[in-house]
């Protein structure tokens, strides 16, 4: 059975079901619910509850951004003086593109009002077990599991000794004890509560039971004169603990390696306004650029003239011929790999013109061509600052693999990543590619041959392999 995420719905329809929802006093998924089960009856309301459905752009966004939201959350408020920061805590969230449907206990609703929660998250609020209107389809078990984090903010003492003993005499509790989601408890109560014998024991329970802590801090109470360990985090740090939980940082396996990459093509002048060129566009060099980034390289690219965006914390050195690249090639080692990607041109014009060449009576002036440095040959074959992974692209019109496999003996690099350029594969300037990744494995030339992929993908799966040799201590690629 397909399931279906609203927060991915186009935004007009989510606009529509919200306001529908509210008129309603319903969750928006109870809203579809009633949608469709009105629609399978034959019994549809008016698409229209109010006048027209409105225009996406006056709509009220769910983001101050007006992004979509990225992950939701249950935020469940105990009563506790710190209730009023979790509306604070909601706006927060909410500008981390999280989307928060909120509990409140019975408690809670003496510190802060429904309505006011409901207006910071433009959802309903949750506050009975009993009500017939959510319960109809155990409600309480959608809110502890159609999200991706539960918060308890404040986490009060009691709720804290119930979560801990397993208690689910009311909605909140109920939800703590049917969740398989995180839970992030942010306890606030008085020091003398935080620090008696039974809540230091039932917050020992909870870590034993994998709940996660934030804070409290100390400072001073609301009562008058108090002051010690027992006050609520700060609403911004709760959002950012959250925001922990939600999207744990990504693993970095080549942080503390320098990466230099080449991309493009050059340009090889013919006179000030003439060139030699080739199609490469530049785009599978620039996406190994930003996957190295982000796999948490220091990384140096080294480009050709291209129609592309510098990729966000990368290293850019513009160059446009050959012996340019050459050159800062050489100024940005040493690397720990390096990958030419670039379609450098193998030759150059030998008799650049210094004016712009005019048309004679004699005809079309002689073009002498004489070769360009074999930036790949040069670095591979370097004796002390060698990079100890090096990597060539071999575009290939013809005979691929056998033309990539003499290219590796020939310029002496580790791995060589060949491509097939004929103009029918659409790869020169296109968004896939299709590759053959040519390396040495005991002794002999292996071959192992991708699937076609979008030149993003093919970066990744390259850094993928890169990071997997740079663990092994090899400089052959895994299989
Ligand atoms: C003015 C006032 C402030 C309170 N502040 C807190 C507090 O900060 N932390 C706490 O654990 N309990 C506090 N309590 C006690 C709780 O409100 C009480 O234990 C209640 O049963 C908690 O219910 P809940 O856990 O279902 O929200 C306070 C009570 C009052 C009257």
């Amino acid at each position: 059975m397909a399931s279906l995420t609203i927060r991915k719905l186009d935004e007009h329809v989510k606009t529509y079901l919200r306001l529908r929802s509210a008129k309603n006093r319903r969750s928006v998924e109870e809203e579809v619910r009633v949608i469709l089960r009105e629609l399978i009856e034959g019994r549809e309301e008016p698409l229209t509850p109010f006048a027209a459905p409105p225009a996406p752009s006056s709509a009220p966004t769910l983001q101050r951004t007006g992004a979509a939201p990225e992950a939701s959350v249950t935020l469940i408020i105990g009563g506790g003086i710190a209730a009023y920061k979790s509306l604070d805590l909601i706006r927060r969230l909410k500008e981390r593109r999280v989307e928060v449907r909120c509990v409140l206990t019975k408690a809670a609703q003496q510190f802060v009002t429904p309505l006011a929660v409901s207006a910071l998250s433009h959802e309903r609020v949750y506050t009975d077990l009993f009500d017939p209107q959510s319960e109809f389809d155990a409600g309480h078990i959608r809110l502890a599991r159609d999200c991706d984090l539960i918060v308890v903010a404040p986490a009060t003492a009691d709720l804290m000794a119930k979560i801990a003993n397993g208690h689910a005499d009311d909605l909140a509790s109920a939800i703590l004890l049917a969740t398989n989601r995180k839970v992030l408890l942010a306890p606030a109560m008085n020091p003398l509560m935080w620090n008696n014998a039974a809540t230091r024991r039932n917050v020992t329970q909870l870590q034993r039971d994998g709940l996660v802590l934030i804070g409290p801090n100390s400072g001073e109470m609301a009562e008058a004169g108090e002051a010690g360990v027992g006050r609520m985090s700060e609403a911004i740090e709760i959002a950012n603990a959250a925001e922990r939980l939600l999207r744990p940082p990504v693993p970095k396996p080549l942080a503390g390696k320098r990466v230099l990459i080449t991309a493009g093509p050059t340009h090889e002048p013919i006179d000030p306004v003439r060139y030699i060129a080739n199609r490469s566009s530049g785009k599978q060099g620039f996406a190994i650029a930003a996957a190295a980034q982000a796999a948490g390289a220091e990384v140096i690219l080294v480009s050709g003239p291209v129609d592309l965006d510098d990729p966000q914390g990368v290293t850019v050195k513009h160059v446009e011929s050959a012996r340019q690249m050459l050159e800062q090639v050489q100024a940005a080692l040493p690397a720990d790999i390096a990958i030419f990607a670039a379609a450098v041109a193998d030759w150059r014009v030998a008799n650049e013109g210094e004016q712009k060449l005019k048309k004679t009576s004699a005809g079309m002036p002689p073009l002498q061509l004489v070769e360009n440095p074999d930036i790949l040959a040069t670095i591979s074959k370097l004796t002390d600052k060698r990079p100890p992974l090096v990597i060539g692209f071999a575009a290939e019109t013809e005979h691929l693999i056998d033309n990539a496999k003499s290219k590796l003996a020939r310029k002496g690099c580790d791995w060589i990543v060949a491509n097939d350029v004929s103009p029918a594969t659409g790869v020169m300037g296109g968004d896939r590619n299709t590759v053959h990744l040519i390396s040495r494995k005991n002794g002999e030339i292996a071959v192992d041959s991708w699937p076609v992929m979008t030149k993003e993908q093919v970066a990744i799966e390259l850094v993928a392999h890169i990071a997997k040799s740079a663990t092994d201590k090899s400089r052959e690629p895994a299989s």
